[in-house]
């Protein structure tokens, strides 16, 4: 009987490719999927432990698995991710009925351990994992993640992932374009680049020489996350304005509006440094989308502090923001900061940003009734099955009647109506077309 297996998947996009890598080394091994955890004969969790709610949410439902294994002593169960990295051992202790943990460093082991007893494999040696290719089970037909570095030396003081990704290091640039030609040749029609900074990208060539070379490959679109503001260059908003197939939209995350905060949270930059790059970039391409990462309620922030993050919305005019309440993470250095705010504090803080955004994010998208926009179809909607869903090379999300059109075609659409999380578009031809600006 083959073995078959179910991953539960938490957190970031990084995450998420880390699960297709999981399920390409599994099946690699003859094992298949199962439907549901109920049954499957190895179940994974790919954790996150950016906040503590990633965290939470695991743990839960860790608990819950722990009974089904009471009904099946056969049943084994491991965590990979950081929560696994960051745990280790002791996650043994806590949860005795998990058989293997996994750091995010060790994925490649992960055939080799689960037919092992049980193991714990969570050495930090991330120079490795840029030399090893994977194949990757992908969840889409249409667009592909491609890591091109792992860890982060940027030392936030908030964040947990330099400690449970460690440092950084890209992939070389020939293994990376192997595999955006081989996503090209099999039909995929976009690619996202990733990495925690993908600026600070250096192999045998720089990041806009490789953005250059995947553009050489005829993919029809390119994206990359996540970009820090320090480093986000002038080169790079070169790159964008001139290289067809990298899109229109940036992810910057900006974390705080006050300069006082950002010292503290060792971002490397001031608000006005931040205004002046997304100044450059609108600059050269107006129509170019900017979305954002928010923290509400680090350590020490005043009110006047948070007005300046409130502000720094109104100014910037993102399209869209991810808004966190801070989350003290142990081995952190703001976990041991003083003035640590209480949680109707950040709560509050939280939801004001986010009923300003709201009120942004609805005006951009109305900016764009009437305008002609190519999307890129990814499939059926979830909600309507009348309805194919796309996305348009800023990166919004569009609807449109199902007419012809599979998953993968580009089409010409006119956007009829904004809401605050989609668009809803009418085909304008319906010829499909090469991505052409
Ligand atoms: N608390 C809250 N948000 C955090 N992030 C990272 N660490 C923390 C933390 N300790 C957020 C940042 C980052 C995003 C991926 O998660 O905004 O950009
Ligand atoms: Fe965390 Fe900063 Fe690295 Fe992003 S760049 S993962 S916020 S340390």
């Amino acid at each position: 009987m083959q073995r078959s297996f179910f991953v539960y998947t938490y957190g970031c996009q990084m995450n998420a490719h880390d699960s297709e890598k999981i399920r390409g080394l599994l099946t690699g091994k003859g094992y298949v999927n199962a439907d549901s955890p109920e049954e499957a004969d190895l179940i994974i969790f790919n954790t996150c432990a950016i906040r503590e709610k990633a965290e939470q949410k695991f743990f839960s439902q860790l608990g819950r698995t722990g009974m089904l294994k009471r009904k099946r002593t056969e049943l084994q169960i491991a965590v990979t991710g950081c929560v696994a990295q960051e745990a280790g051992k002791r996650l043994l202790g806590k949860a005795p009925f998990v058989d293997f943990v996994i750091g995010p460093q060790n994925i490649h082991r992960l055939a080799e351990v689960v037919s092992s007893d049980r193991r714990v494999e969570t050495g930090q040696d991330n120079s490795d994992i840029a030399l090893r290719e994977f194949s990757a089970e992908r969840e889409s037909r249409v667009k592909a993640w491609i890591s091109i570095m792992y860890g982060c030396n940027n030392f936030c003081s908030y964040c947990i992932v330099p400690y449970t990704r460690g440092r950084e290091v890209s992939r070389p640039g020939s293994s990376i374009l192997a595999e955006a030609g081989d996503l090209t040749a099999r039909g995929y029609r976009e690619i996202t680049l990733l990495g925690q900074n993908v600026n600070s990208y250096r192999s045998e060539m720089g990041f806009v020489e490789l953005l250059r070379k995947i553009d050489e490959t005829g993919i029809n679109r390119v994206r990359f996350v996540t970009s820090h503001p320090r480093d986000f260059s002038i080169e790079l908003i070169d790159a964008v304005t001139n290289l067809r197939s990298v899109c229109e939209h940036i992810h910057l995350p900006i974390q705080s509006g006050s300069d006082r905060i950002l010292e503290l949270m060792n971002r490397g930059y001031t608000f006005s440094d931040y205004k002046r790059k997304v100044d450059a970039l609108r600059d050269k391409i107006p129509d170019a989308t900017i979305t954002t990462d928010i923290i509400a309620g680090f350590p020490g922030e005043s009110e006047e502090d948070h007005e300046d993050t409130v502000r720094a919305l109104e100014e910037i005019g993102f399209d869209g923001i991810f808004a966190f309440k801070f989350s003290p993470k142990k081995g952190t250095r703001a976990n041991d900061m003083k003035d640590q705010l209480d949680e109707t504090v950040k709560s509050a803080r939280l939801n004001r940003i986010l009923k300003v955004q709201e009120g942004i994010t609805y005006r951009k998208n109305k900016e764009l009734e009437g305008t002609v926009q190519e999307i890129l179809i990814e499939g059926l909607s979830e909600t309507d099955s009348e309805m194919l869903v796309g996305r348009t090379r800023t990166n919004k999300i569009v609807t449109i009647n199902a007419l012809p059109g599979d998953a993968g075609s580009l089409m010409r659409v006119r956007i009829e109506k904004a809401r605050l999380h989609s668009l809803s578009a009418v085909p304008v031809d319906l010829e499909t077309f090469t991505a052409s600006r």
